[in-house]
């Protein structure tokens, strides 16, 4: 793009160029996940405050046999697709029910991490000997492309956690359209939505005391360091995140403590941050069952049936392709 200097920059280098040089700067959360950005989440996971995984879990755990139920299709077996996989410990819970009551199922876990794949592939080998799994590691789409299901059976595609939160609502359409037209009128998609609730609870959730969403984020600065050649000092970038209400959307940020200029060999480039200056790093878009339907419906779907975490206000809701 940029001339001889930078003939053939990766789409990261490209985000990164982009983010930077934009007003006001921002960088992208799917690049939070490298290998050390997936281990930081599974700290994340574990801290009392961060509570989406937790309340996903009980759903699993409490309605497995109602969710199982409606993955199965009249036409036989079925793939279950997981975006995001990660360590794949919720959709454990609905697995070994499958494997108990017998039904033909395949799990094909999509992650970004090679390291969380080999991980989760070898848990799920040892808990599930039986189990037909089949990890792929890449972009979603490139996979889902590259699977090339004939549509014999039906694909139940699973995407939890409420990953979805991190687009901004119009990517979040946009993402929707584009699996639906991988999917046949038979597929199903399970969505993972964390609810609104008390701001405070998810400022909380945000911004944890031991600082391990703090390390989560600045991973990212490390990450353009190595792969970039960046020559980001971490010592003067402070996490802060914030929640809207009215929005319902969490948002974190870095924060440039002092005047600096960053430079990052791979683009060939310098940036300046003022003292204070932001770089927008991820949000985390909370719902309301309005959101939920407009989502659905915007995107070629409707909703089946939902599963409800009334304690926490975290939903998993099954959708059907129109
Ligand atoms: C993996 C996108 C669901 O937004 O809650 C956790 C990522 N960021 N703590 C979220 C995250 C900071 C997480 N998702």
């Amino acid at each position: 793009m940029q001339g001889s200097r930078t003939p053939d920059l990766s789409q990261f280098a490209e985000d990164v160029l982009h983010g930077l040089s934009s007003m006001p700067k921002q960088l992208s959360s799917r690049y939070f996940y490298d290998d050390e950005g997936s281990r930081l989440f599974q700290q994340i996971m574990e801290l009392p405050e961060y509570y989406p995984t937790r309340a996903e879990f009980k759903i699993f755990r409490e309605q497995k046999d109602a969710i199982c139920d409606v993955f199965l299709s009249d036409r036989g077996g079925i793939d279950i697709i997981e975006l995001g996989a990660g360590d794949g410990a919720k959709t454990s819970v609905l697995i070994e029910h499958f494997l108990r009551v017998g039904s033909d199922i395949t799990y094909l876990p999509i992650d970004i991490s090679q390291e969380a794949n080999d991980a989760l592939e070898k848990r799920f080998h040892r808990n599930f000997p039986t189990l037909r799994i089949s990890p792929h590691t890449g972009d979603y789409f490139k996979v889902l492309e590259d699977l090339n299901s004939d549509g014999s059976r039906r694909k139940v595609i699973l995407f939890l956690g409420s990953n979805i939160g991190n687009f901004q609502q119009n990517s979040a359409v946009d993402f929707f359209r584009r699996l639906r037209r991988v999917m046949t009128d038979d597929d199903r998609l399970f969505i993972g939505f964390d609810m609104q609730k008390d701001p405070r609870v998810i400022v909380a959730a945000y911004d944890d005391p031991q600082g391990v969403t703090a390390a989560f984020n600045l991973n990212l600065l490390t990450r353009i360091n190595r792969e970039l050649g960046g020559d980001f000092d971490l010592t003067k970038f402070s996490h802060y995140a914030q929640y809207r209400p009215v929005e319902c959307a969490a948002r974190s940020f870095l924060i440039s403590r002092e005047k600096q200029t960053v430079h990052i060999s791979a683009l060939g480039r310098s940036f300046d941050f003022e003292q204070w200056e932001a770089i927008f790093m991820e949000i985390s878009q909370k719902y309301t069952q309005p959101m939920i339907e407009e989502l659905a419906e915007k995107s070629g779907f409707e909703i089946e049936t939902e599963f409800v975490n009334e304690d926490d206000f975290y939903v998993n809701s099954l959708w059907r392709p129109v």
